[in-house]
């Protein structure tokens, strides 16, 4: 089948996926997000980023990687010379973990049940859009393209084939940039460098 390209009906496919997608109830973190964020880009993107999760930001506006995280990535985006509007930007789990501490909400990390049952959703993209290119940005967007538990360590900075026989790359999640406090612009070369090297495989 033809990657990067899309079908007639590919574009009715998304649509009815995103549709399906506002009601989920595969695990309980619909009960407390606001809503489900769903992927977004054009469908016919050579290239397709998946994140973790929606954070709080993102949860609120109904879009993936608008909050801190997100900018940065922008950021990093500009500086590899990847267009975002050119690429599909999208989660592992669509719905925003959180514990509240007063007003405010805290985001968690999702566990391994809560990324097998959001893994559906990421399939049934990976299966409409069939792109070139698969990034996983971070630990939890990597365990749910292989289906395992992997690290970025170990799996960063080479191509990787997937079960579909679709290209797959792992790199850090923007938010680690935020975090990490050695070697900050190191690491934030690093990233970039990441994505230098997958924008050149679609040259
Ligand atoms: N972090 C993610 O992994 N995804 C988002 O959409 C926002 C922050």
């Amino acid at each position: 089948m033809r990657r990067g390209g899309i079908g007639d009906n590919a574009l009715t496919a998304w649509e009815a996926l995103r549709e399906e997608a506002r009601g989920c109830t595969r695990c309980h973190l619909y009960k407390c997000a606001t809503q489900t964020i769903f992927g977004e880009g054009p469908v016919d993107a050579p290239l397709m980023f998946v994140g973790e999760q929606p954070g709080d930001q993102e949860d609120l506006a109904g879009r993936p990687f608008v909050g801190p995280a997100g900018q940065l990535w922008n950021q990093a985006l500009g500086d590899a010379g990847i267009d975002r509007r050119q690429a599909y930007v999208t989660n592992a789990v669509k719905h925003f973990k959180f514990e509240r501490r007063g007003k405010r909400r805290i985001h968690q990390k999702p566990d391994g049940p809560e990324i097998e049952a959001c893994r559906w959703w990421i399939e049934q993209e990976q299966m409409i859009l069939r792109p070139r290119i698969i990034v996983a940005l971070g630990a939890t967007a990597a365990r749910s393209l292989f289906g395992r538990v992997v690290t970025i360590t170990s799996m960063r900075e080479r191509a990787h084939t997937l079960g579909d026989g679709g290209e797959a790359w792992v790199t850090v999640h923007p938010s680690f940039l935020l975090r990490v406090r050695d070697n900050k612009e190191e690491e934030y070369a690093r990233f970039v460098k990441d994505l230098v090297q997958v924008r050149k495989r679609l040259e």
